[in-house]
């Protein structure tokens, strides 16, 4: 999945003349809303009680490497009592929400970025299409990986919500399906980089259209004409609002059988 292009748009961009700022609201706040309650830390507390790690990684969305002030994530987590939640929504102030495993926090060594060159809260403004956008007060970031299909980098983040998935989005979930089968593979891949946008049972994003109900997309749309769509929507409209997947054709077998099979699954229609 292209970041750049899918943050372009969800993004209500913030317009910046400088090529690089130090935002103008002192002592941001982050809130975790966890299973026990919601917690608001600003980022001076999170610095008295934190330890800082400087690194230095390439930015998916600017292509080159960056120096950032950083805290673990699984520490602010653990500090803000969300340190055994399943799955983690990262809310950013454009409206995008970002979905992950929790265990993508150990796994992609996920880390709370605040700063950069040793200065908090200053910030490289973000290319989005045709503007430039502010990420503070916060990007969550990848020690491990900076490509966008792994994980996209959530930027203007502050607010981290930590569930459980099946809790939150139960009727998304292929039940009965054979854990290591196609079906939940094609899940995994729908939940990751396109329950953003779309909602299967009225459930996850409304961007894209909902594709379970009343009639599922797989009752209406050709096989052929799915794996084209979901490779490159801009084959068959100009200025479609969809951004091309970077799924292999299996990935894009796997996401299709997901589909098809929750069409033998309607509920909450
Ligand atoms: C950034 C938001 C976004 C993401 C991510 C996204 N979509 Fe979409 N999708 C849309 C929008 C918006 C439309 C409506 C058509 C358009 O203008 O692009 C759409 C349309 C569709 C359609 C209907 C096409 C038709 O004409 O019937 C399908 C099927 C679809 N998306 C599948 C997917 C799958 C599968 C994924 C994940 C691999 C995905 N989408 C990811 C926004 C998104």
């Amino acid at each position: 999945m292209n970041a750049f292009l899918t943050r372009s748009l969800v993004a209500v961009a913030i317009l910046l003349i400088s090529a690089s700022v130090i935002a103008q609201t002192a002592n941001p706040v982050l809130t975790v809303d966890g299973e026990r309650g919601s917690q608001s830390l600003s980022l001076d507390a999170l610095r008295s009680r934190l330890e800082t790690r400087e690194i230095e990684v390439v930015n998916p969305d600017l292509g080159r490497p960056v120096r950032y002030l950083t805290f673990s994530l699984a520490d602010v987590l653990r500090l803000m009592d969300a340190g055994d939640a399943e799955d983690l929504v990262f809310h950013c102030l454009d409206g995008y929400e970002a979905n992950t495993a929790a265990a993508n926090v150990a796994t992609l060594d996920l880390r709370l970025a605040y700063g950069e060159d040793g200065v908090p809260e200053r910030w490289s403004p973000i290319p989005t299409g045709k503007t430039m956008t502010d990420p503070a007060p916060f990007i969550v970031i990848s020690a491990n990986t900076s490509d966008p299909k792994t994980f996209s980098w959530p930027f203007q983040m502050n607010r981290i919500e930590a569930i459980s998935f099946a809790k939150k989005f139960p009727l998304t979930l292929p039940t009965g399906a054979p854990a290591d089968g196609e079906v939940s593979r094609g899940f995994a891949v729908f939940r990751e980089q396109c329950l953003k946008c779309h909602s299967v049972n009225l459930q996850g994003g409304e961007v894209g259209p909902e594709l379970n109900i009343p009639k599922n997309i797989t009752e209406y749309r050709s096989t052929g004409f799915l794996r084209q769509w979901i490779h490159d929507p801009s084959q068959f409209r100009a200025r479609a609002r969809m951004p091309p997947t970077q799924l292999t054709p299996v990935e894009i077998d796997e996401v299709i059988a997901y589909l098809r099979y929750m069409g033998r699954h309607k509920q909450g229609g």
